[in-house]
């Protein structure tokens, strides 16, 4: 059906969006609330903000993948002819594709039902969120080239799972911070928390950086095969993007590890805004990584046997 080949890179760019997002919810609440003073008002603050995006998260979810099932279901019929139940069962409920779209939806359902049950009790809201996350990220493995028979069983689906989370706890982290915590700190004045939190999520963000290039490395191995195919095909050209990309934003990420962040510790008065500015490039330019991976996912890719 025409238009569906727009639509379909760009929900699932939006579905990794919120996968990402929500990972970094999960990240971000921990670090502030080892580096914010408990029971102050900022503390209070970022706690409300933290306390609400699961919910929020997993509505724009279960929106995008009910989008993304009827998007699915609209490749397998012409124009003006009737879904039959059939068909709808065995594309959303049966078959690799079909079971991991069911998994998804019902794990984003159980997260905003579950935070609107658990919402007076933080600590309760937390497990649910790493919890649902991890099953979303791992049924979102098994809607794409992971599940292609060029991987040993599983395989490139834990290494696909290992690329999702490297994101997450990196730019997914940086990107709820940015939201939520950084922001009321530069507010309140308080350089020494900004400090410590910028601090603290070197070790997240150093991590997924680390698992983003291993596991994408091996899964561009995979897929391209060659090195000629990386810079004659479509797919390799969107890869070889991506990596131009991540080394733009691992250098803007070093430049906030080694230059800004010993700055904020020193409190010198023009950091926090010199570190926001870094951070919103670092952030646009992950924007654009995102949009290329849609772009990819969906393309066929030139180790195909
Ligand atoms: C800023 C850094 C990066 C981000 C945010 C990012 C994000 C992502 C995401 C979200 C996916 C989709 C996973 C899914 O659909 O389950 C993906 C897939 C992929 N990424 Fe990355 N990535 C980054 C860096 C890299 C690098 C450095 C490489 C190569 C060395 C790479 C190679 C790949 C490949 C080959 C895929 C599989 C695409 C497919 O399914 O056909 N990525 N990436």
């Amino acid at each position: 059906m025409p238009g569906l080949g727009t639509l379909f890179p760009v929900v699932r760019g939006a579905i990794l969006l919120a996968i990402l997002l929500l990972i970094g919810v999960a990240v971000a609440t921990r670090l502030a609330r080892a580096h914010v003073e408990p029971g102050s008002g900022r503390a209070a603050q970022i706690g409300g903000w933290h306390a609400r995006l699961p919910g929020l998260g997993a509505w724009f979810l279960l929106m995008l993948s009910l989008a993304r099932g009827a998007l699915q279901l609209l490749t397998f019929v012409e124009p003006g002819e009737p879904l039959e139940s059939g068909l709808i069962q065995a594309v959303l409920l049966e078959g690799t594709w079909g079971t991991s779209w069911t998994l998804q939806t019902v794990a984003a359902l159980v997260l905003l039902a579950g935070s609107w049950l658990v919402r007076w009790r933080p600590g309760a809201t937390w497990y649910l969120l790493v919890t649902t996350t991890a099953v979303v990220a791992w049924a979102q493995t098994g809607m794409g080239h992971p599940t292609e028979e060029i991987w040993p069983p599983f395989t490139g689906r834990v290494v696909d799972l290992l690329h999702l989370g490297g994101a997450g706890i990196w730019l997914g982290t940086l990107a709820i911070l940015s939201l939520t915590t950084f922001p009321v700190l530069r507010r309140a004045a308080r350089i020494d928390e900004l400090a410590g939190v910028v601090c603290a999520f070197s070790i997240p963000a150093r991590t997924g950086a680390a698992l983003l290039v291993a596991s994408g490395v091996i899964a561009t191995w995979q897929y391209v095969g060659s090195l000629g195919a990386l810079f004659s095909t479509t797919y390799g050209l969107l890869v070889v993007g991506k990596v131009g990309l991540f080394v733009l934003i691992a250098a803007a990420g070093w430049w906030n590890w080694r230059i800004l962040t010993p700055a904020l510790a020193a409190a010198t008065p023009d950091a926090p805004v010199r570190l926001r500015r870094a951070i919103t490039i670092e952030l646009a330019m992950a924007a654009v990584v995102l949009g290329l991976t849609a772009v990819l996912t969906g393309s066929s890719f030139p180790g195909t046997p």
